[in-house]
């Protein structure tokens, strides 16, 4: 652990992180929710939505009983509506299998419809601290810039290289707050390359 590292980061986090409703709850099935539709979709975007669902699905037993229609209706302008499928599927297998409460443990959130290693992971700490470090897009970029990670992370090589790099950096009694963090100057300090100087590279390269 490197507490040094974790301390700093969070220290920064605290000064400039947004304030999003997601981070502010220690509610599962709220973490659950944002996560679903933060997976393709940006915060903004995604921030009505997240509002949205909880004024009309307040529990997951509400989201469990709705009809598809109903769901979708209100996922209308997100897209992959697979995601709404999955969280209808999902709700419904909570309330069967976990007594309509998500389970604390890594594996038993693994199983459900829809939930990656990332969302797993995410749920995990946000909700129950547990010391599972998050690895999205926005903590690859952070990892591969900062500490000059250059193996990638589409190879079953890179993700482990990078998953015992984000353990490393973690501070366990702090999961939920480093992971916030981790993600926050991922998105806010390393932005992904602009589309413009996206193509300006690739002209450059083909022509060298
Ligand atoms: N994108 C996915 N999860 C997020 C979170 N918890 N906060 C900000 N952006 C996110």
């Amino acid at each position: 652990m490197d507490q040094e590292f974790s301390k700093n980061l969070r220290q920064w986090y605290r000064k400039n992180g947004r304030k999003l409703p997601w981070r502010s709850t220690k509610e599962a099935y709220n973490i659950w929710l944002s996560e679903i539709i933060l997976q393709q979709t940006r915060v903004n975007q995604g921030l009505p939505y997240y509002e949205k669902f909880l004024e009309n699905f307040p529990s997951i037993e509400s989201l469990a009983m709705a009809s598809e229609d109903q769901i979708l209706r209100l996922w209308q302008g997100l897209g992959y509506y697979s995601r709404a499928r999955n969280l209808h599927a999902a709700a419904k297998q909570v309330l069967r299998d976990f007594n309509g409460e998500f389970p604390s443990d890594f594996e038993k959130l693994r199983s459900i419809k829809g939930i990656g290693d990332y969302t797993a992971s995410a749920i995990a700490s946000f909700a129950f601290d547990l010391p599972h470090p998050v690895v999205d897009g926005n903590v690859y970029r952070f990892l591969s810039r900062f500490f000059g990670m250059d193996v990638p992370i589409d190879s079953s090589q890179g993700k482990k290289a990078f998953n015992e790099l984000a353990l490393e950096l973690m501070d366990g009694r702090h999961a939920a707050e480093h992971n916030q963090a981790m993600m926050e100057i991922g998105s806010l300090v390393c932005k992904p390359i602009s589309p413009t100087a996206m193509i300006a590279l690739s002209l450059w390269l083909a022509m060298h």
